[in-house]
């Protein structure tokens, strides 16, 4: 026991870093938590910056949530513990230590976590997250796609993993109220419109 709360607060601590936020600063751009979306996250860092500081949000982000749970797993956690070290380092994204408690949406976090149960339920998150992208063109939506279906996925190739890929499922679609309410208002901005109407 002693090891997995070790490992949870590890993996908030990872999480907790806001590398929407130091890359947005390497790169002079103006803060993600309060420009676009206020997002701090590699879709928002896309609209304020372009490709490169985004796929460098995007890396960054997907670590935290890697290299937790991967170290957990390697440890010999179970795999329901390793859903709540999971979710440590997505509320260390969502709600960070450092940087004001003023957080992300942990979807490359959660992708990241996702990351050790294989490479199968990673190109099905990735292809489903592309395919609703290419349909709809939201980011928020796709990502709220990709990751409801991820359970399902899980439940076909790790079945022990699908409640910890569920739980974090559901935190995920959970933190997208705001974008849910947006989209249904007409008002979420799609990725090609880079200077998105957003308020
Ligand atoms: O990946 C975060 C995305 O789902 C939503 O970001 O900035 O459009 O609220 P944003």
């Amino acid at each position: 026991i002693p090891i997995i709360i070790l490992m949870v607060g590890v993996a908030y601590l990872c999480g907790s870093l806001s590398s929407a936020v130091v890359i947005c600063k390497l790169y002079g751009l103006a803060d993600p938590r309060t420009a676009g979306s206020k997002n701090p996250g590699a879709t928002n860092v896309y609209r304020l910056g372009g490709r490169i500081p985004a796929l460098l949000v995007l890396l960054m982000d997907i670590l935290k949530g890697t290299v937790p749970v991967y170290c957990s797993y390697w440890l010999g956690i179970e795999p329901v513990a390793l859903g709540i070290i999971a979710i440590a380092a997505c509320l260390g994204h969502i709600f960070p230590l450092y940087f004001g408690f003023q957080g992300g949406k942990a979807v490359a976090t959660a992708f990241g976590a996702m990351l050790p149960v294989g490479p199968e339920l990673a190109g099905l998150i990735v292809l489903s997250w592309l395919a609703a992208l290419f349909v709809w063109g939201y980011s928020s939506l796709a990502a709220i796609v990709a990751v409801a279906l991820a359970p399902l996925y899980t439940f076909f190739i790790k079945p022990d993993y699908t409640v910890p890929v569920a739980m974090l499922a559901l935190l995920i679609i959970v933190r997208h109220k705001p974008n849910i309410q947006r989209l249904q208002r007409g008002e979420e901005p799609r990725v090609w419109d880079k200077r998105g109407k957003l308020k």
